[in-house]
């Protein structure tokens, strides 16, 4: 029998929306290192695809009152990257953002809406593949959500263990709801919030 670490890895597609998995995006805000010291997180997006996380993550940090946060948001795919850069997006992908925010955070332009510098300028796009090339840094909080499941239980098991060494000691690492099992034997305690659960680091 096959052992399905061996299986091969599906070809990945782009499926992402603005304020998807809603719950472990306030679950960073509230439990990411320091920010009940006022200090400025490192984050990264890992996956992101055509930028709906990131820039997500950026509305939420913003619109607690956090300025000064960054995120890098990385991919391999150039043409979603790009995407990303341009900051324009459908109804579809917006489909969980109210009018309120809406108007707060985009203009509309045409049939699409365009992100606003506010949010743009928290975000740097660059391309990485995580299965072959290490951390870009050390960060207070890393995403990878939706982006193991295209990897075989091997690898997700071996780029979930290099995604937390690119996590601070006491940072945040945040999987998809069906990857945790990736994270299975990691130095990781499992912080439940409001049905969300993030991996914040111990060792
Ligand atoms: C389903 S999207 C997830 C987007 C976003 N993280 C979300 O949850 O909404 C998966 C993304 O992972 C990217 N991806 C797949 N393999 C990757 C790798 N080895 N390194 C970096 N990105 C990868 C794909 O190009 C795709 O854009």
């Amino acid at each position: 029998m096959t052992d399905p670490a061996d299986f091969p890895a599906l070809e990945p597609v782009g499926e992402t929306s603005f304020l998807r998995h809603w719950a472990q995006l306030d679950a960073v805000v509230r439990l990411a290192p320091r920010v009940d010291q006022g200090g400025s997180l490192l984050c990264w997006s890992a996956g992101c695809a055509t930028g709906e996380e990131p820039y997500s993550l950026a509305m939420v940090l913003r619109e607690a009152g956090r300025t000064g946060d960054r995120i890098i948001a990385t991919d391999t795919a150039e043409e979603r990257l790009a995407l990303a850069r341009a900051a324009r997006y459908g109804d579809w992908t917006l489909r969980r953002v109210d009018a309120a925010r809406r108007l707060r955070w985009f203009r509309r332009h045409g049939e699409e809406w365009e992100l606003l510098p506010a949010l743009r300028d928290a975000v740097e796009f660059r391309r990485h593949d995580l299965a072959a090339e290490p951390p870009p840094w050390t960060f207070d909080v890393v995403l990878c959500r939706n982006v193991l499941i295209y990897f075989n239980p091997g690898q997700a098991r071996r780029a979930a263990a290099a995604l937390l060494e690119a996590v601070r000691p006491g940072g945040l690492l945040v999987l998809g709801p069906v990857e945790l099992p990736a994270a299975e034997g990691l130095p990781v305690e499992w912080v439940e919030q409001d049905g969300a659960t993030v991996l914040r680091r111990t060792g």
